[in-house]
């Protein structure tokens, strides 16, 4: 495709232009946008990149040494690794409702992030931030005008410091998502980069509902890596547009042998959309529901009962919270 490689090329010789022997840092979060801008910049200026990684303790199941280990490994990408999890957790500690759990979330991103790129500016003073913004995120901050305008609060970088001034480089601002899938496939990245699900900013604050304790994120975390590898080998993650499970804080009984169990229900959700505005639920076949149930009900301790969430958007949303 010459317009994708076109675009690659010169969108390269203009990183190098604007970047001369100045660094660059990134927050790179393993999903697509930003996967594909490191890449990309990585490919025009290497080593004066600098890529952090924050975890947060609410990502997916070993996210954050997948991540770590992919890039490195394939891309030679210079990432600094912020293990967070006990901030954020404890931040996250007797707080139930949703919106509050996202402003702590985001806040305490922009904590982290400000403190660990000043320690990096410090070593070396670094002038630009890159993001992976994508066209339709110019117009969504275009758009929103207030809290009316707004059903969820969506939290991405932004309100940095006076002291911490950087010039922006966003060379995917023009593009929409399938031409960074595009652009990504045209770098080397594998599929399960370029086609994955969004994931939300909170992560798994929003899908354990009510209060985060370590405990419950393992116990989602074992049961969505369960339904998401599931959908995987049965070829089904491309033909659905977002899927994860959720835990509820409702416990039902159960029997296991001859013991009654009292555990958490967890609701697995999966749905199709275009634009993620309205969504309807997936008709996944029985049989595979049925298996994943199972699976997860073994597997997991903690859960005894698994639902299959119905609910289109409107009047739903994707996320329970
Ligand atoms: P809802 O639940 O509003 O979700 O139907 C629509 C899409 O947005 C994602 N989502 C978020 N993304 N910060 C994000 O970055 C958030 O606070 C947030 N809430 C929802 C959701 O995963 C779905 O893709």
């Amino acid at each position: 495709n010459w317009k994708i490689t076109s675009f690659i090329e010169e969108k390269t010789k203009a990183i190098k232009e604007i970047v001369g022997d100045e660094h660059v840092l990134l927050a790179l979060s393993g999903g697509v946008d930003s996967s594909v801008a490191a890449v990309l910049i990585n490919n025009a200026i290497g080593k004066q990149l600098t890529c952090m990684f924050v975890d947060t303790g609410l990502l997916r199941k070993d996210e954050g040494k997948k991540v770590l280990e992919y890039y490195k490994e394939h891309f030679n990408l210079n990432i600094v690794f912020v293990d967070a999890k006990d901030r954020f957790l404890n931040k996250l500690k007797g707080i139930d409702e949703p919106e509050a759990k996202r402003k702590i979330i985001g806040h305490e991103f922009i904590e982290v992030f400000n403190e660990e790129i000043r320690k990096l500016k410090g070593q070396e003073g670094a002038k630009f931030l890159a993001q992976g913004t994508i066209y339709p995120d110019v117009i969504e901050s275009q758009s929103i005008k207030g809290p009316s305008h707004t059903i969820k609060s969506h939290h991405n970088v932004g309100g940095l410091p006076e002291d911490l001034k950087f010039e922006l480089l966003e060379p995917l601002k023009e593009l929409f998502k399938d031409e960074v899938r595009k652009v990504g496939h045209e770098l080397g990245l594998p599929d399960t980069i370029i086609n994955r699900h969004p994931f939300p900013g909170p992560g798994l604050g929003i899908r354990v509902i009510g209060e985060v304790t370590p405990e419950k994120v393992r116990i989602l975390q074992e049961a969505d890596d369960i339904f998401i590898n599931a959908l995987m080998e049965e070829g089904l993650y491309g033909k659905v547009d977002q899927a994860f499970v959720t835990l509820l804080p409702v416990k039902t009984v159960g029997v296991m042998g001859d013991q009654r169990t009292y555990e958490y229900v967890a609701a697995i959700r999966s749905v199709n959309t275009i634009d993620f505005m309205t969504a309807t639920w997936s008709k996944l076949p029985y049989e595979f529901l049925g298996d994943v149930a199972n699976k997860i009900i073994n597997n997991v301790n903690g859960i005894n009962r698994i639902v299959y969430d119905i609910s289109s958007k409107p009047a739903a949303t994707i996320e329970w919270e």
